[in-house]
């Protein structure tokens, strides 16, 4: 069966195998991406996570931190790309690197006890890519997901609104009405803690549990 959004997955799979090379530069890293990877790393750690799923993965840098700082039993790392991927199996030997995308996983129903995703929502069908989540996490499971910018304003929503699964970054609002959609618990949604000179990039955690 095909996922939904197939053809701007595609798309999207397409760029992010081009931009690869570029995605590991230290400073953009360091400035834009770390904070909310710190801030999951520390919500793992609070719940004890030992099956762990990093969903768009890109170069891995997450997956194989999470690997190296928690020690879990299991760390997943799933993106679509193959050029991200490719530089993900390079980095670590202790993450299991899979291709997929994130509205079908490649997990069965309950198998992790946490699924997290930093800097990729905007991409995701995200109702198919909540409900996938909550499909994969066993009862009590964990889910954050950190979003990077800020929501698209209305008038280029609506300009937008006739592409095929439009890159889309919510509100913090739409996000905790999604969640609920797809059943999880909110426990959480604060802007990412991070540097005062790095505070123009506006990213946004939001965790919630399976019931
Ligand atoms: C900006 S990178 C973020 C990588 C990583 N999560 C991080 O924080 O550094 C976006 C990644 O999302 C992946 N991606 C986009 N849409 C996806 C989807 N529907 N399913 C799986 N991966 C996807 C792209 O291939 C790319 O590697």
């Amino acid at each position: 069966m095909a996922a939904p959004g197939r053809n701007y997955n595609d798309v999207v799979t397409r760029f992010w195998s081009l931009a690869a090379p570029l995605y590991d530069l230290p400073f953009l890293q360091h400035w834009i991406y770390r904070p909310a990877q710190d801030e999951v790393l520390a919500q793992l750690h609070a719940h004890g996570a030992q099956r762990i799923a990093d969903i768009a993965c890109g170069t891995g840098i997450l997956a194989a931190r999470i690997a190296d700082e928690l020690h879990p039993e299991q760390v997943y790392g799933v993106d679509m790309s193959d050029g991200m991927l490719r530089q993900a199996r390079a980095r670590s030997a202790e993450v299991q690197w899979l291709k997929g995308p994130a509205e079908q996983l490649p997990f069965d129903d309950g198998a992790l006890d946490a699924v997290v995703t930093t800097s990729a929502f905007h991409f995701f069908d995200q109702p198919a890519a909540l409900r996938e989540f909550h499909r994969v996490l066993r009862p009590g499971g964990l889910v954050a997901v950190a979003t990077i910018g800020p929501p698209q304003p209305p008038l280029l929503r609506r300009l937008s609104a006739n592409l095929s699964n439009p890159s889309h970054s919510p509100s913090p609002q739409e996000i905790r009405v999604l969640f609920a959609d797809a059943g999880f618990t909110l426990t959480d949604q604060h802007r990412v803690r991070r540097p005062l000179w790095t505070m123009a990039v506006r990213d946004l955690i939001t965790i919630g549990t399976r019931a």
